[in-house]
Formats: structure tokens, sequence, C-alpha cells
């Protein structure tokens, strides 16, 4: 058991963060990848499986890729963003579990193609959200969208057909100054059970 986060940590977390896709003019550093992957690389998921796979856009070559397969309202934005993540599942993660699950052999959980796909996207979101959340923890901006044309976008990063595309995240130090007003949330009687 350890204390609550101090309010200002859960304020830069959740609180005043935003999905944001305006970002300053300042470059997110090979360190700075590296630390939100060793962080976001810890989110739980079943059987420790682990499916997300990465791709971390920094450069025009790279930007010139991935334009084609964003939908129009969408493209301007993400390749303006200092950093584009592809958040990817890999359709064969179970071949890891032996390293990944040492001492349990569960290959007989992954057979079936609709329980592969279920586990390993569903796997792969909260990875993804986690992203999401160490981007916010090491004071990045984060702004996720799915407004993309996943063929296109798995031909162009994944002509092998192995890694599936599930998210892109724009990334950087963002710029709020036009930022829309935060939609509404539902309240906690609208979503929430205690029995
Ligand atoms: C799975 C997912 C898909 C999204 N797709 C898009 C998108 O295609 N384009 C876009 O501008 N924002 C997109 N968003 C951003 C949402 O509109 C935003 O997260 C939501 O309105 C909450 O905003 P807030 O975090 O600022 O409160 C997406 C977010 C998620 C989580």
């Amino acid at each position: 058991m350890t204390a609550p986060l101090a309010a200002e940590a859960l304020d830069q977390i959740f609180g005043t963060a935003r999905s944001n896709h305006r970002f300053q003019d300042r470059a997110v550093s090979d360190a700075t990848i590296r630390t939100l992957y060793e962080l976001a690389k810890l989110a739980p998921t079943g059987f420790n499986a682990q499916p997300a796979r990465y791709v971390f856009i920094r450069s025009e070559a790279g930007k010139a890729r991935l334009a084609p397969a964003l939908s129009g309202s969408n493209r301007e934005k993400t390749l303006a963003a200092p950093l584009n993540a592809i958040v990817a599942w890999d359709s064969r993660f179970f071949e890891h579990l032996p390293a990944l699950l040492p001492g349990r052999d569960v290959s007989a959980f992954f057979v079936e193609e609709a329980r592969i796909r279920s586990a390993g996207t569903f796997n792969a979101a909260l990875q993804a959200a986690f992203l999401i959340v160490a981007a916010r923890a090491v004071g990045l901006d984060a702004g996720p969208m799915t407004g993309f044309d996943a063929a296109a976008l798995d031909r162009a990063f994944f002509p092998d057909g192995r890694l599936r595309s599930l998210l892109v995240l724009n990334l950087g130090y963002g710029d709020r100054r036009d930022i829309r007003e935060r939609g509404p949330r539902l309240a906690f009687e609208d979503a929430v059970q205690i029995v």
C-alpha cells in the first residue's frame, strides 16, 4: 500500500490533461521515447502477454508513409505533431509467452483466431491507455485517434501482415491555446454501481 499521489500530480495526469492534437515546436528526444516505453511496458496484460508493438514516427520519411492512411480531418494535425506513435498488436503475440510467462504453458488457450484477436486487441488497447498516462506523467500531451485507414497503414508499415494497427497517438508538448472545452463525462450515478 502506498500513499495517493499529490494533488498536483493527479491534476497533471487526469484533472487538466486533455486529448491534445496541437503542439509547441519542440522535439521529443530519443531518451523521452525510451522512458515512455519503460513506463508503459509495466501495464498489466492477460497472461502478461504484452501484445502491443509501437512505431514512433518523427522523420519526414516516416510521416510521408503515414500521411496517405490518415483521414482528411486528422491529416494536417497529425503530420504537424513532433512525434506520432502507431500502437499495433502482434497477431502472433502468444509465441512470446514461454519467455513472458515462464513455468506455465497456456498454448492451448491461443488456437482459435477469434480468441487471439480479442485478447490481442483488448490487451494492446490497455497498453495504449498506459502509454497515454505515461506521456502525461513525463510532461507530454497525447492525442489519440482512430481516424485512419487501418488496412492502408498496415500496408505502409507492416507489409508482412503480422502486426495490425489499432491506434495512432499524436505526441508532444501541447499548445492548448485554441483547445475546445472538455466534453462532459458521465456522472458517477449514471456509470457506476456499488453492490
Ligand atoms: C480510441 C480513440 C479514438 C479517437 N479518434 C480521434 C480522431 O480520429 N480524431 C480526433 O481528433 N480525436 C480523436 N480522439 C480524441 C477524442 O475525441 C478525445 O479523447 C475525447 O473527446 C476526450 O477528450 P479529452 O481527453 O480532451 O477530455 C480519439 C480518442 C480515442 C480514445
